[in-house]
């Protein structure tokens, strides 16, 4: 029984990793590869991927939109969770970053479970009209500016019982006292859900903050 979560060390972390969760060899070896770049925290943790995974399977989400796919870590746990017709469709504006995920989805044999769309994410969110009410996963990690717009966007996108995720929802714990613009749009984007009825909602301390909406 405990009334606060745990603070999570290295080594609680790393125990995480090998006693929590089962790892698949390409999500291990792009961790592994990013772990020399100084970007590499961009990649969502091993536990979180792993989490995320649990929440496909439980939800039965076969048909999503990442908004932030960097080197695929994220997308690549989610459409290895997906049954064989599941689809990701992954907003990005960096070819650089995501030429290293097109190799990693390819090496795990998921390629054709995923489209890339490189350009802004809100450009591409716009392009999907008469797509509303057809989706049932919306994961944001992009720009934190925008955060409230693929927000917003996403639950039109969502169909009823769909889980939009928000990465990175409490920013190293800043957005208790918001000092800057983009600790303040992640602020506004938690507030908003908070009070939108559309969703049931959950901010959870796993990683940096995953906050889940559940479209009613
Ligand atoms: C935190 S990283 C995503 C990490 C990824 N989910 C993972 O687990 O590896 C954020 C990504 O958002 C992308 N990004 C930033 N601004 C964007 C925009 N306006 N539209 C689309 N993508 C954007 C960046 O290029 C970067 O790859």
């Amino acid at each position: 029984m405990s009334r606060t979560t745990l603070t999570i060390t290295p080594v609680i972390a790393a125990y995480l990793t090998h006693a929590g969760m089962r790892d698949h060899p390409v999500l291990s070896e792009l961790r592994a590869r990013m772990a020399d770049f100084s970007e590499g925290h961009m990649q969502v943790s091993a536990e979180q991927g792993a989490f995320m995974q649990m929440l496909v399977k439980m939800s039965g989400a076969r048909k999503g939109i990442e908004i932030g796919t960097f080197t695929g870590y994220s997308a690549l746990a989610t459409v290895l969770a997906m049954p064989d017709d599941g689809h990701l469709t992954c907003l990005d504006v960096s070819e650089e970053w995501t030429n290293i995920a097109r190799e990693h989805w390819q090496k795990a044999g998921v390629s054709e479970k995923i489209t890339l769309k490189i350009q802004p994410a809100l450009d591409s969110l716009a392009q999907m009209q008469g797509q509303e009410g057809l989706f049932d996963w919306v994961f944001i990690d992009a720009d934190k500016e925008n955060y409230l717009n693929y927000y917003r966007r996403g639950v039109e996108l969502l169909k009823s019982g769909g889980l939009v995720l928000v990465d990175n929802s409490l920013w190293g714990g800043s957005v208790v006292n918001p000092q800057d613009a983009e600790t303040r749009a992640i602020d506004e984007c938690n507030r908003f859900i908070q009070q939108d009825d559309r969703v049931d909602m959950v901010l959870l301390p796993v990683s940096d903050g995953l906050m889940i909406a559940r479209k009613r």
